[in-house]
């Protein structure tokens, strides 16, 4: 690619972010420091915000417009935005269907989806940008919904043997038609405490720790809020340790970091809010016992069809030493401070080179599929 001039065109990545979800301000953090990091000599960011409430923007600068509209976006050092004087130059999109024929005269390249949560992380957006036959980063559409929902994560890896907390699904309408049928079916099948969480969220939106049956009530109660169908699981007493992975088919890992919570877990205000967490890399494990979490994040990878890049999650219980996987994040967090790139960074990958990969792993699933 080349133009008049004759030097090689930049690649045009288009940072999607914001969205509909309750991580909206997470979105925000994390594409700042996507767009940050993608290098300037091969790269030219195209900014795409969605709004709360759907809305396209494209552009000049939508992600100063979106933290400008977020009480409760915290810039970190390093992630600040000027805010232009006007909104003059911000263009909406008139629905997400208009923008894809405009890919092309735009010339778009490649879309990196910093979206977390429902409608961006599930399979959405991805559905849309396979769709329009465009490449983009992370994994497709199969691999992003159902690893996005708690309740089928947990159906295909234990199909898998991968080690699971026990767990109950609650549908909205059983909890809403029958509670006490519900709190009992509970009871008999978990023991205290257990934790509760609407099966289509992240970064701690709606979980809830339940130490007896008031709390129960509570818990379901708001988890139902969030989600239709809810995941109620058997509560660990151990460390939590979280992994990276990175590629296609042949995926590699990361080594693990542990999440040490001030909070009685790691609920949404010490991941976001007052960064009452201490995340340590890396984390003091047993050899085997890494080992064994490798093996397990690189076979879930493989059974949930991931591609580009997933976040892993384990428990590794008091005592027994028993290793648990929690969950699998498809659009792990992203931001300076998160774990993922963390991660990476302690393997000797920095994180331009980290979005450099993931810009190519991108490509190159495109072009296998092609
Ligand atoms: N079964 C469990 N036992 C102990 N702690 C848990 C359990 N499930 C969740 N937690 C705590 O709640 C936090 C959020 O739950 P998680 O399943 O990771 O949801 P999210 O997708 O919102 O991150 C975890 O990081 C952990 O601190
Ligand atoms: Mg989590």
């Amino acid at each position: 690619m080349t133009d008049s001039n004759s030097q090689p065109r930049k690649i045009r990545v288009a940072v999607v972010f914001g969205g509909r979800s309750d991580e909206h301000d997470v979105s925000l953090r994390s594409a700042r420091t996507i767009m940050d990091a993608l290098d300037s000599d091969r790269y030219e960011v195209v900014e795409i915000g969605i709004t709360r409430s759907g809305q396209w923007l494209a552009g000049e600068s939508p992600h100063a417009a979106l933290v400008a509209e977020s009480p409760m976006f915290h810039l970190t050092e390093g992630e600040q935005t000027a805010v232009p004087d006007s909104s003059r130059d911000i263009r909406p999109v008139i629905g997400a269907e208009a923008l894809l024929p405009q890919q092309a005269a735009n010339g778009i390249d490649i879309f990196f989806p910093a979206l977390h949560g429902p409608m961006g992380e599930d399979g959405t957006i991805q559905g849309m940008l396979e769709m329009a036959g465009v490449p983009y980063v992370g994994s497709g559409v199969l691999g992003s919904a159902v690893g996005m929902d708690k309740a089928m994560t947990k159906v295909i890896l234990e199909q898998a043997g991968v080690p699971q907390l026990p767990w109950v699904l609650i549908t909205r309408r059983e909890w809403q038609l029958n509670p006490d049928e519900v709190i009992a079916r509970i009871e008999r099948a978990l023991p205290y405490p257990v934790f509760v969480k609407p099966a289509n969220m992240g970064s701690s939106v709606g979980v809830s720790k339940a130490k007896n049956s008031d709390d129960l009530r509570t818990a379901l109660q708001e988890a139902a809020h969030f989600d239709r169908r809810v995941v109620v699981e058997q509560g660990v007493t151990g460390r939590e340790l979280e992994m990276g992975v990175l590629g296609n088919d042949a995926p590699i890992t990361s080594g693990l970091g542990e999440i040490k919570p001030r909070a009685e877990f790691y609920d949404y205000a010490s991941k976001y809010l007052d960064d009452s967490a201490d995340l340590i890399i890396p984390a003091d494990v047993d050899p085997e016992i890494q080992k064994e979490m490798e093996r397990i994040a690189i076979e879930s990878f493989i059974a949930l069809d991931l591609a580009g890049l997933a976040r892993v999650d384990f428990f590794l219980e008091d005592g027994t030493n028993q290793i648990y996987l929690n969950e699998v994040n498809t659009l792990p967090g992203f931001t300076s401070i998160s774990m993922y790139p963390m991660l990476w960074q302690q393997a000797g990958i920095a994180l331009p080179e980290l979005v450099n990969r993931l810009v190519e792993l991108a490509l190159e699933r495109h072009a296998h599929k092609r």
